[in-house]
């Protein structure tokens, strides 16, 4: 009989998304009639601007032409959507990065898993708590870990918590680590982290030899003219991270499948003859063998968000999903309920009403409101006692949900 990889028995039963989807399916089908309103797990509800759907069918038809008609393209992305993505996302903000460090791909979520393969095992991984579950699920299913604690740690990660104390940005690390996960705009808290914090850590992966998995999936939702978007925007930071971009979030893609990673090539790592070897290429190598691109229709989709039509469309979007943060974040707050986040960012973090556990709300919130959230505990231990709210939604749901919200609290 064929062995399994043990590693993923340590995993809990099910991941975070899919627990609370078979909790409310059950609670829907014993309630048939109830009208549940879903601001769980962070997916777009709002249709794909015009200039996008529209350069998305000229590149259809085109694959139906003989002359036009395209087979495999290049595994890292074609030429016409890199180059956009460093012309709008980098230059303009002073951050070197080119076009052949960009690897476009089908979503961050792959990509901040599979970035894995090329670390060696020994490396000291430390993640924030609360996390994106992807970072920590990743590393056990990769066997870097031992079994988790009783509050769902597990051994031999170093778990930096994020707490209203440090107003969810890490301090550094006490002992030394080679790999180091951040986000911001952050999921789940939806904070952001301001230029001189982000300095700091890059100062300290450049002094320990560490490498930053940086993830801005949501930096498009900044508002704050001081808040850098990108890592590269740091002195320093080419030698030392790595940075994860998706249109999931910034042009309503979660359907579409189409992201990106940066790696940049003065970005190196060490052999174990101690050879300095560049990581770079051995993402193009791992990317080449495993992948065979994203479809063509997609990446000329893709490249409509940066046009001149395209992009005040795709911006009306974000600002009406930062309205619905914004209406979120003050009705929550009005009724006396302390909140974070939501104001660069689509998620706010509520501290939940009387010490309730994440689950009991989610519990009451569901049962008593037909309301979903998300625990903050299934983020981490140090998220026990929040609930993460999405914005991703209509306006009619969003003022309805908290209409609801302030009725279940009040
Ligand atoms: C979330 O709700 O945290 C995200 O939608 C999950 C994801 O992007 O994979």
């Amino acid at each position: 009989m064929a062995r399994i990889n043990d590693s993923f028995r340590k995993l809990k039963a099910g991941y975070l998304f899919p627990e609370i989807g078979r909790r409310v399916t059950r609670f829907c089908e014993e309630n048939p009639t109830a009208k549940v309103i879903r601001l769980g797990i962070g997916d777009v509800t709002e249709p794909l601007p015009p200039a996008i759907v529209a350069a998305w069918h000229k590149a259809v038809d085109e694959m139906a032409d003989r002359k036009t008609f395209r087979g495999y393209g290049p595994e890292q992305g074609y030429d016409f959507l890199r180059q956009a993505i460093v012309e709008n996302d980098y230059h303009p903000r002073g951050a070197q990065v080119d076009a052949d460090e960009v690897f476009v791909s089908d979503g961050s979520k792959c990509d901040s898993g599979n970035i894995l393969e090329i670390f060696g095992n020994e490396n000291k991984v430390a993640i924030t708590d609360p996390v994106y579950p992807v970072y920590v699920d990743t590393n056990v299913m990769a066997g870097r870990t031992g079994t988790a604690d009783d509050a769902g740690r597990f051994a031999g990660l170093v778990y930096i918590p994020v707490t209203a104390a440090n107003n969810f940005v890490p301090a550094l690390p006490r002992e030394h680590v080679d790999l180091i996960y951040l986000c911001y705009p952050n999921n789940p808290t939806g904070v952001v982290a301001r230029r001189e914090q982000l300095q700091q850590w890059v100062d300290y992966a450049r002094a320990n030899d560490a490498v930053i998995l940086y993830d801005a999936a949501y930096e498009a939702y900044i508002t704050e003219a001081a808040i850098p978007h990108s890592i590269y925007e740091i002195p320093g930071a080419r030698d030392v991270a790595i940075e994860f971009r998706s249109f999931s979030k910034t042009a309503g893609f979660t359907g579409v499948r189409c992201a990106f990673t940066v790696v940049p090539k003065s970005l190196m790592g060490k052999a174990e003859n101690g050879e300095k070897v560049s990581f770079h290429s051995l993402w193009n190598r791992r990317h080449c063998t495993k992948f065979n691109g994203v479809s063509y229709p997609v990446q000329r989709a893709a490249e409509a968000i940066y046009s001149a039509e395209g992009k005040p469309q795709v911006r009306a979007i974000i600002d009406f999903y930062l309205e619905n943060a914004r209406l979120i974040r003050e009705g929550l707050q009005s009724a006396g309920i302390q909140v974070y986040g939501g104001v660069n960012a689509p998620y706010v973090w509520v501290k939940t009403p009387g010490n309730e556990t994440s689950w009991d709300f989610f519990d009451r919130l569901l049962t008593q409101a037909h309301l979903v959230g998300t625990p903050g505990s299934g983020f981490g231990a140090s998220g026990e006692g929040y609930f993460r709210l999405s914005a991703f939604n209509s306006r009619e749901n969003v003022e309805e949900a908290v209409r609801r919200f302030r009725k279940v609290v009040g």
